[in-house]
């Protein structure tokens, strides 16, 4: 926590901080490489070809990368695009692995706007990019028609991204270029690059631990500075959007849930535009994205400082139910995202079966029905990131553990969710131990001056 900017109090604190740089923390080139191989090696002798994000049409979206893009090249800029060729030794024209990074040419003009770009012709672009080589944009139909060309089985075995408009470009194009009127559907790049993005690295974890530290900060100054009567959602919003980014995040890992009284029942509420009351519950699932990596956290604090016992109650319920999910954990065995709820191996299932066989609605019936969602998701370059749900939880995975209760007719919503890495040897270690967890802690924090 100290090598944080700690506030000092309210909104002073952020008049008063020096401007740090915080440039994307990249990891090695090396590891790009090595994941290029490793998806080059699940290709089955194919061809993936996948594009940069496009730019957002919307002027105050500034620009973020693919996610598996930028799990493979670490590359931050629009208009590129990555060939991997996979290895086929055995095959009737046979490929070794090659990879190219494909860069439109500069435009002299829109670098007066956007700054200077690399180009293919800039000296030392594949040592700068990182790749083994880099060639122009305008090469690449010519250079996948070419490789269809000389082994017409390849063009049923090319992959790319299933949505990405220039994808569905590309292989009409080659389609024509080879005279034949289509290819067959390409089949699907994520997958492949999914399955590895299941597995975090020593320094992928350790930039989600600065997502989660600078989320844990925002958390807390919430608690202490900005939850009171009369305040409005959004403003906290921004308060944490502050601390976030003066600790060297980007951006919110999603879009913040700010939920006080009846929206704290709204589970992707977002709207914030609500003024809260004394004695209402406030839901902030709210957290950052540190070098494209998230954090997911949610805290649910009482908005004049203390929980009524109702609200401690239901409080209560949510955190044992975490609490009995984490004691059920078994490393390999487990699955995280399991609707079904029977399924003894599930967390799901021990969650749900706590929050059903503790406390009752305002008729006397179980609260089961009151958790409308999963308990988790796996958590990296996406704060939903890839998994195969339901998730059988290994070493390297980084997941939440989320429920929640919701009874709108007591307006009345609870969830608690913190993010876990499974360690190497099996344990799970919560990353956002550092946060108050209990309801004590809760009001304590909010207490604290
Ligand atoms: N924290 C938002 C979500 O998991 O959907
Ligand atoms: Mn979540």
């Amino acid at each position: 926590m100290n090598r944080l900017r700690l506030p000092v109090c309210g909104l002073l604190l952020f008049a008063f901080m020096l401007p740090a740089l915080h440039a994307l923390e990249k990891q090695p080139a090396g590891v790009y490489r090595a994941r290029r191989a490793a998806l080059g090696a699940k290709l089955q002798g194919g061809v993936a070809v996948l594009f940069a994000a496009e730019e957002s049409p919307l002027d105050f979206m500034p620009y973020r990368q693919d996610s598996n893009f930028y799990y493979l090249t670490g590359w931050t800029e629009p208009g590129a695009a990555l060939m991997i060729v996979g290895a086929s030794p055995q095959g009737a024209t046979p490929r070794a692995y090659k990879e190219i990074l494909f860069l439109p040419a500069r435009d002299l003009h829109m670098e007066k706007y956007t700054g200077v770009k690399m180009d293919a012709a800039t000296p030392d672009a594949p040592q700068t990019a990182g790749v083994d080589a880099v060639e122009p944009m305008a090469s690449l139909p010519a250079e996948l028609a070419s490789l269809v060309a000389a082994d017409r089985a390849l063009g049923r075995n090319l992959w790319t991204q299933p949505d990405a408009p220039a994808a569905k470009a590309l292989v009409d194009f080659t389609a024509t270029a080879l005279g034949t009127t289509a290819l067959p559907q390409p089949r699907d790049v994520t997958t492949p690059t999914g399955q590895l993005r299941l597995f975090k690295d020593a320094s992928e974890i350790a930039l989600i631990e600065k997502a989660s530290e600078a989320s844990i900060l925002a958390q807390r100054v919430m608690m202490q500075w900005w939850v009171k009567p009369g305040m409005t959602e959004r403003a906290i919003a921004g308060a944490m959007t502050a601390v976030w980014m003066e600790n060297g995040c980007e951006r919110p890992s999603y879009s913040p849930i700010v939920g006080s009284g009846p929206n704290s029942t709204v589970l992707h509420y977002s709207a914030n535009d609500r003024t809260m009351q004394t004695g209402e519950l406030l839901v902030v699932d709210a957290a950052c994205e540190y070098s494209m990596y998230a954090a997911d956290i949610t805290r649910t604090v009482p908005v004049g400082g203390h929980f009524t016992a109702r609200q401690r109650e239901i409080y209560e319920i949510v955190l044992g139910a975490q609490r009995a999910a984490i004691a059920a954990f078994a490393v390999g065995k487990s699955t995280i995202n399991d609707r079904d709820r029977r399924d003894p191996n599930s967390l799901d299932t021990a969650a749900y079966n706590y929050i059903n066989t503790h406390g009752k609605n305002l008729h006397g019936q179980p609260l089961g029905p009151y958790w409308l969602h999963g308990l988790g998701h796996t958590v990296g370059i996406d704060v939903h990131d890839p998994a195969n749900y339901p998730q059988v939880l290994k070493p390297g995975m980084v997941f939440t553990i989320e429920p929640g209760v919701y009874i709108p007719e007591e307006n009345l919503g609870v969830r608690i969710e913190c993010d876990f890495l499974v360690g190497a040897d099996g344990k799970l270690i919560d990353l956002d131990a550092k946060l108050p967890h209990t309801a004590d802690e809760v009001e304590a924090a909010m207490r604290a001056k």
